[in-house]
């Protein structure tokens, strides 16, 4: 049994490593779509082919649930992916926005999820007077990608995509992208103290928790890493290089074609 998960890069191992903290033992099969990546630039249409080519891939993988790692796809796809999937999907946007208690928040994403605004309807639906304010921050996956986050010009870009937020005196800001998580020490070290930052990808792992206990007999088979798989649509090596940074093993990451359905063994 193994849970599927999705992004267009690195920003995914974000929420792969929140969701083993809690659910460890269990086995992922992770895609990277890095032959596309960023997708934060793309329109919408682009992104529901891509959601539709992924999910469509994933059905072969003999999978038990599905996590959308991704907020671009999740803001603009996810009815896509749940019509083309017959798991259970679990998604970041619906999984965080429900949990927002503040009343002036922050929302850091990409271009093509602020355009979408799903992160203020979402919590403005479960929160109605809570005041949101998104900032769209197309140079961070470029960087983040490239490993550059600790430039003076990554901390430059920084403060230019906060200085709106907190001017309207946010009181939690929530990391819109799942590569994000990957510069939480170059955003805590310019945020007040006050401002809390917040990864959807708890909620998230709250989520598959939840339900893996509901079906505990099927799941806790796997082993970290040993029984996960990692593939992408592009530039193995290098996924594997980047993985290291965040996981601290080399995983043994397959090239997939997504056009060729079938199970990676
Ligand atoms: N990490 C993804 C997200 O959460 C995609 C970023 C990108 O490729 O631009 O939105």
């Amino acid at each position: 049994m193994r849970i599927g998960l999705f992004d267009s890069g690195v920003g995914g191992l974000t929420v792969f490593k929140k969701v083993v903290e809690l659910c460890p033992n269990t086995s992922f099969i992770y895609l990277a779509d890095t032959a596309r990546l960023p997708y934060g630039e793309k329109t919408s249409n682009e992104i529901r082919q891509i959601a539709e080519e992924i999910s469509s891939w994933f059905r072969y993988q003999s999978i038990d649930g599905f996590l959308v790692a991704c907020n671009t796809t999740n803001a603009i796809a996810l009815d896509v992916i749940k019509n083309t999937l017959d798991v259970p999907v679990f998604d970041l946007i619906e999984s965080v926005s429900s949990t927002i208690k503040s009343s002036r928040v922050g929302v850091l994403a990409t271009s093509s999820t602020v355009k979408t605004k799903a992160y203020t309807n979402a919590i403005v639906n479960s929160n109605p007077a809570a005041f949101v304010i998104e900032q769209s921050c197309p140079e961070f996956v470029p960087m983040i990608e490239m490993d550059d986050i600790n430039s003076t010009m990554i901390t430059d870009i920084a403060i230019g995509y906060l200085k709106p937020l907190l001017k309207q005196k946010i009181e939690s800001l929530i990391l819109g992208c799942s590569h994000y998580p990957l510069i939480t020490p170059l955003l805590t070290e310019l945020l007040p103290s006050s401002v809390k930052l917040i990864d959807p990808a708890e909620a998230l792992s709250l989520q598959l928790k939840l339900f893996m206990d509901s079906r505990k007999s099927n799941f806790g088979k796997g082993k970290f890493l040993v029984d996960s798989k990692f593939c992408v649509t592009a530039d193995p090596k290098n996924f594997s290089i980047r993985a290291k940074h965040w996981l601290n093993v080399f995983p043994e990451v397959n090239l997939v074609s997504l056009q060729k359905k079938g199970c990676v063994s």
